[in-house]
């Protein structure tokens, strides 16, 4: 090197050492960010500026026993009836196996924050979990004594690492005017695509009194991964708004001798009512909250000994309401799905209770009968109970048009909310994005059947273009 390439040299290294050093003098008198060294000899680069190159290898996707991982601190908290609605609040919540004296505690909400100096604590039910992605405890306690018509605060936890305060509010005990969601299957895609669907309806209807989920609420029976997604879906929504669900086929998985078993997660993570026949315990039971009975039937086992129970349940009705929910439907919405033995054995006794209004799904489509006379598959004016299918979830079959329909849908996310009021009971069916899809009110006389007044939306259907016929040969 000569001498005059040799100064060039060294004046080039003193403009680079300068500029490093009143770069971090800059930093350190201005900003407390430390951009972290990169991993290779690449010049050092802020992150923002790097250069967007495609990626010959795509990302790795995070794997389910990382983005589900328990910890001490509570998830999937929510609420759901064990007993009188009215007296009483069940809540469920998981942790990691560390939780093993889990405890809730609970107080009168109030606006003065204080109010949790008053909180008594009760102790929970701890069972463990072996799920697909590991250990994990679920916790229960169902809160006893309450008042009716009353505000309460409570949180869950351990002692020293708590959820946040959450209010929920008891039944009255007698008839009073309340509102309620319905979902379809959630079952696919829950975390991307369900996800709008029951945040818009607790946009659409926050004071609602509990959420109807009427069976597959994921797709595979013990995948833990889909269970967190569903959980995370409804967040906090879940922990103020209790759940009435009812298991779908996608809620029965196979265990190792074959046998078709419910779901491991289900008792776990739901406290639903034990007053249903033996062997059905908080997958068949009712509920009677301000005046309506609700009762939950599980399509997929045990369906006899279900009619047997159901006949009592109804016989021994004092509500004004009955509401029942269950996942296959009587009047299938979709083509080769009927169910006719099942139709058979449980929709006479519908009939002669006079059930009014019954939420189905398993179709994956949308589809609502006028008040169907006893028994009898076509439209009718004068009798009956209303039949619904809907779907919450972004799996799409195609509809079976049917004499019996009165309103249908394809390819189409719904939620349903459904008010009761004295004689009347408005339902309303919208679509994810908040359209009124579908709406009618029943309205109780005195004697005989309910009087259905259509509120149907002057809005066409939402059904596939029709297919093109197959081609003719010549
Ligand atoms: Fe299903
Ligand atoms: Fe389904």
């Amino acid at each position: 090197m000569n001498k005059s390439r040799l100064s060039l040299f060294v004046l080039a290294l003193a403009a680079i050492f300068g500029a490093s050093f009143g770069a971090r003098e800059f930093r350190a008198q201005n900003a407390p960010a430390v951009v972290p060294p990169l991993p290779s000899a690449q010049p050092q680069i802020a992150p923002d500026i790097l250069p967007r190159q495609a990626s010959p290898v795509a990302p790795a996707p995070v794997a389910g026993a990382v983005a589900h991982r328990a910890t001490a601190i509570p998830d999937r908290i929510i609420l759901s009836f064990q007993t009188n609605p009215a007296r009483s609040q069940a809540v469920t919540w998981r942790t990691d196996a560390s939780v093993s004296a889990a405890v809730a505690q609970i107080a009168l909400a109030s606006a003065y924050p204080k109010f949790v100096e008053t909180a008594r604590t009760v102790e929970a039910q701890t069972s463990p979990l072996q799920s697909d992605l590991g250990l994990a405890h679920y916790h229960s306690v169902n809160f006893a004594g309450l008042a009716p018509s009353t505000l309460y605060a409570y949180r869950v936890g351990d002692g020293t690492n708590w959820s946040e305060w959450i209010h929920f509010r008891t039944a009255s005990e007698g008839a009073e005017p309340f509102s309620f969601i319905y979902f379809g299957d959630a079952q696919n895609e829950i975390k991307s695509l369900w996800s709008r669907a029951i945040r818009a309806a607790y946009s659409d209807a926050p004071r609602a009194r509990f959420m109807i989920h009427a069976g597959d609420l994921i797709d595979s029976a013990n995948t833990d991964a889909q269970w967190g997604e569903w959980a995370n879906a409804g967040g906090w929504v879940n922990s103020m708004i209790p759940s009435i669900v009812v298991p779908g086929n996608h809620e029965y998985g196979q265990n190792a001798g074959g046998i078709k078993r419910l779901s491991r997660h289900w008792r776990p993570m739901f406290a639903m009512p034990e007053n249903g026949p033996r062997g059905l315990e908080e997958t068949c039971y009712f509920v009677d909250y301000q005046g309506v009975r609700f009762i939950a039937l599980n399509t997929e086992e045990q369906q006899r000994e279900q009619a047997v129970w159901l006949e009592g349940v109804l016989q021994n009705n004092p509500h004004k309401w009955t509401i029942l929910t269950f996942h296959r439907p009587m009047y299938s919405s979709a083509a080769g799905r009927d169910n006719v033995a099942l139709r058979n054995l449980w929709m006479p006794i519908f009939d002669k209770y006079r059930v009014d209004l019954v939420l189905q799904g398993h179709d994956h489509t949308y589809a609502r009968s006028k008040n169907l006379r006893a028994g009898v598959n076509v439209k009718n004016d004068q009798s009956g109970t209303v039949y619904v299918v809907s779907v919450s979830g972004p799996k799409m079959y195609d509809v079976k048009r049917q004499p019996w329909m009165a309103r249908a849908a394809e390819n189409t996310q719904l939620y349903q909310v459904v008010s009761i009021d004295g004689n009347t009971l408005r339902y309303q069916a919208r679509t994810v994005t908040g359209e009124l899809y579908d709406a009618f009110d029943l309205v109780k006389k005195s004697q005989g059947v309910n009087r259905l007044v259509e509120r149907v939306p002057a809005s066409s259907e939402r059904l596939r273009p029709a297919k093109a016929a197959a081609p003719t040969s010549r």
